[in-house]
């Protein structure tokens, strides 16, 4: 059911009870009313009671025993002490109006009630009769007009009842359609958005009203969802980029191998060429694939209670050999995760490697000959997480590149320029990495120069020393 039907039906039935209930207000005032008058016309009645001729309906009389009035004819009855009909008007007939019991009620005060007599309702009201002690005298009357007005009353609240409920019915339905059309006209222009499309946006209309508000939020909506659409696409077209390289140098490589006359020689280097391409596509598809998780909130971690010393130390190790080529030395300055001041925390240690592993090669890239890289591991400052550094002597970052250093794909403009630079996705995954273990990670010059890369790290449940022995080992 719609929600105009649904108000409209709810309405209906709000004012159908709210009429009712006014309705049976008014009959009850107006019962009340009319029967007031007719009590008090009856009490004029009763003052008269003794003027009637005695007993007119008693034996010679002509009358009945019992009454028959008229519609609308008043008749009085004047009552003994005995029960006995003394003294009645045109057709009041012989036998009381009312019971002997009433009649008791009566000898002491005034009462007014509603009986039937000769079948038709009437209004009786008695009282003690003045001068004649235990005497009562009774005025009735049927009460036909009475139940006329009453009817007729009832008649036309029904009449009105029907065209109040279907009025309030249909202005809910007209008034709900017209609230509800720039809803509506919302929905439709919504459904005719297309996806391709970056600047659309819904039109607000300058009501200021919560139609208006809907259409703000659904346009930040709009904005986030193709900010979203935009850095997807840019992912992708960065990510086919940087595979076309490693792509064309391999097959380049394959067909050179593949010419007639090659000397083993030149054969073994092509395929140790292509050897270097293959390993350049893994690890640039291993990191696309890192980050495609770490968007998904799905870059999993196994956690388990680690020396993260131990990790500096055989990144490090691993290290070593390629730092040597570039004349750079390594050192670890971090504490023994078997002594008792160990750095053990619970973390994922082939994905913090990994991240230490990304700092290391950027940072023997840029240090210079002569120089030394350290990688440094400390409790954070407020005692509650691990913070590993990687520092070098080089150039650092340039100023302007350093608020996008973490940013996919994201590299200096003098960088691209360089043999042996990457994809620039390194930063981005130790980045990710930090993220998912719920910590942050940042990248500053030092005072001194030289670029140092930090890693905060959450401490999870630290290990005591005693437990180092039984530690997931570092990596391989
Ligand atoms: N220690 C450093 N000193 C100076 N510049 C650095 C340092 N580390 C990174 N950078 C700069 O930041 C850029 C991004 O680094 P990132 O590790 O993300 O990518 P990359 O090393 O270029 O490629 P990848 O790591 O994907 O192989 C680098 O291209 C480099 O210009
Ligand atoms: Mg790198």
């Amino acid at each position: 059911m719609s929600i105009r039907l649904r108000l409209a039906v709810v309405f209906a039935i709000a004012a159908a009870t709210v009429f009712a209930l006014g309705s049976a207000l008014f009959v009850t005032t107006l019962s009340s009313g009319l029967l007031g008058t007719v009590d008090s016309e009856l009490g004029t009645e009763l003052a008269r009671a003794g003027t009637f001729a005695a007993n007119p309906a008693g034996p010679g009389g002509g009358g009945t025993a019992v009454a028959r009035p008229l519609p609308g004819e008043f008749i009085v009855q004047l009552v003994d002490s005995a029960g006995t009909v003394r003294n009645a008007s045109h057709d009041a007939g012989t036998a009381p109006l009312l019971s002997k019991s009433l009649l008791d009620r009566a000898r002491t005060q005034r009462i007014a009630l509603t009986v039937t007599i000769d079948g038709d309702p009437s209004r009786v009201v008695a009282a003690p009769f003045a001068g004649h002690a235990g005497w009562i005298a009774v005025a009735s009357v049927t009460l036909d007009g009475y139940a006329k007005t009453l009817g007729d009353v009832y008649r036309e609240l029904w009449a009105a009842g029907a065209v109040f409920v279907a009025v309030a019915g249909a202005g809910a339905y007209v008034l709900a359609r017209a609230a509800l059309s720039p809803v509506e006209r919302l929905r439709r222009a919504a459904a005719d958005l297309s996806a391709r499309d970056d600047h659309v946006v819904l039109e607000v209309p300058a009501t200021r009203d919560e139609v208006a508000a809907l259409a703000t939020t659904m346009n930040e909506l709009l904005a986030r969802l193709h900010a979203a659409l935009a850095r997807q696409r840019t992912f992708v077209a960065d990510a086919s980029h940087e595979l076309r390289t490693p792509f064309a140098v391999l097959r380049a490589e394959l067909e050179l191998a593949g010419r007639p006359g090659r000397t083993r020689g030149e054969l073994e280097r092509a395929i140790a060429g292509a050897a270097e391409e293959t390993a350049r596509l893994n690890r640039l598809t291993d990191d696309l694939l890192a980050l495609a998780r770490s968007d998904d909130g799905e870059l999993t971690l196994r956690r388990s209670p680690t020396d993260v010393g131990a990790i500096l130390r055989r990144s490090a190790q691993v290290a070593a050999l390629p730092a040597a080529a570039c004349g750079v030395e390594l050192r670890v300055d971090a504490p023994d995760g078997l002594a008792p001041d160990g750095l053990v925390a619970s973390v994922d240690a082939d994905r913090v490697r990994q991240a230490v592993d990304n700092l290391v090669d950027n940072a023997v890239r840029h240090a210079p000959r002569g120089t030394e890289v350290v990688l440094r591991a400390r409790s954070a400052p407020a005692g509650d997480g691990v913070v590993v550094e990687v520092a070098d002597a080089g150039p650092g970052f340039p100023p302007e590149f350093l608020p996008h250093a973490f940013e996919r794909f994201r590299r200096p403009d003098t960088s691209r320029a360089r043999s042996g630079g990457g994809a620039g996705l390194g930063l981005a995954i130790v980045q990710a990495i930090a993220a998912a273990h719920g910590g942050d990670a940042t990248a500053r010059n030092a005072p001194a120069g030289g670029a140092v890369v930090s890693l905060v790290l959450p401490a999870g449940d630290r290990a005591p020393a005693a437990r180092a022995a039984r530690l997931a080992p570092a990596g391989p």
